[in-house]
């Protein structure tokens, strides 16, 4: 590759933080970050995935941070201890988010409460954690939405929501932090085989109906004109390119890599 475009996608020398990093897209994400030459600071309020997580990292450039991202006072404190240590921040990816299936007549108050602070305020304070401290020198900031914010699939109401108001709060914070350079993005997968997507084919003994998994696996793989869902790594790709200079006039933007299965 031409050395000018390599530093294009370049991440050398910049320091991004990953939300939900213990597993998944967030784990994937981290790992071609570093692979992009970042370090990394994972969060999660998974110690153990985290520690698997910076095995996983290729060169050690990861360090974990068990936080909870609706919890504002923790994530704001990620945030500086991040500077504090590094002196700078360039990128912040919001990938931490909870699923539940629930039909709307059946969702419990405490359900819908968890949802909307871990996938809504909890990427809301993200953002603004961020935002303070990339006003210095500009940064990228992305945040993980749904391909259900278009779908809006039955039973998934909350969720849905919660991801619908990611892509609005996405282009407000676009507006308020472009004066300052910080560009802010979504990234909106498309069925990505990970433990959020596969929790509900648990069965009563604790094992993942494999037929049923299946079954959803192929009607979702049907939805797109490739033939195939995605897996973390085509999500991590579509996170560098948000993350790098490649993408410096792109901002307020939704990136869908869904195979084509969703295009509003
Ligand atoms: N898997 C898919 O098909 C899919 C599709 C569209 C969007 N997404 C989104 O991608 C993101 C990552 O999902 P995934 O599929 O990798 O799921 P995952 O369950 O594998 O990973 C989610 C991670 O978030 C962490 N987390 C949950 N609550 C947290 C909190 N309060 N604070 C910090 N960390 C917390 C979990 O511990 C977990 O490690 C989510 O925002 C999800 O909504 C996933």
């Amino acid at each position: 590759m031409h050395e000018e475009l390599s530093r294009d996608f370049s991440l050398e020398g910049r320091i991004a933080v990953v939300t939900g990093a213990a597993s998944g897209i967030g784990r994937e994400t981290a790992r071609v970050l570093a692979q992009a030459g970042a370090r990394v600071v994972v969060a999660d309020l998974d110690a153990q995935g985290l520690a698997e997580t910076v095995a996983l990292v290729v060169g050690g450039q990861a360090q974990a941070r068990v936080t909870d991202m609706a919890d504002r006072a923790a994530v704001d404190a990620l945030a500086d201890a991040v500077v504090a240590e590094f002196g700078r921040l360039d990128v912040w990816i919001n990938a931490a988010g909870i699923l539940k299936n629930t039909p709307i007549l059946e969702v419990a108050e405490p359900d819908l409460d968890r949802l909307l602070a871990v996938n809504l305020k909890g990427v809301f304070f993200g953002c603004a954690a961020a935002g303070r401290v990339m006003r210095e020198r500009g940064g990228s900031i992305i945040n993980v939405s749904s391909a259900g914010a278009d779908t809006t699939p039955p039973g998934v109401s909350v969720y849905a929501m919660t991801k619908a108001a990611v892509n609005s709060l996405t282009r407000s914070a676009a507006k308020e932090f472009g004066p300052f350079q910080v560009r802010v993005n979504a990234v909106a997968p498309g069925w990505i085989d990970t433990p959020m997507v596969t929790y509900r084919f648990r069965t009563a003994a604790g094992e993942i109906d494999a037929a049923a998994r299946e079954a959803v696996v192929r009607q979702c793989a049907q939805a797109s004109p490739m033939g195939r869902t995605g897996t973390p790594r085509d999500i991590a790709l579509a996170m560098l390119y948000l993350a790098s200079d490649a993408s410096r006039f792109v901002t307020g933007q939704v990136l869908r890599p869904n195979g084509g299965a969703v295009m509003p």
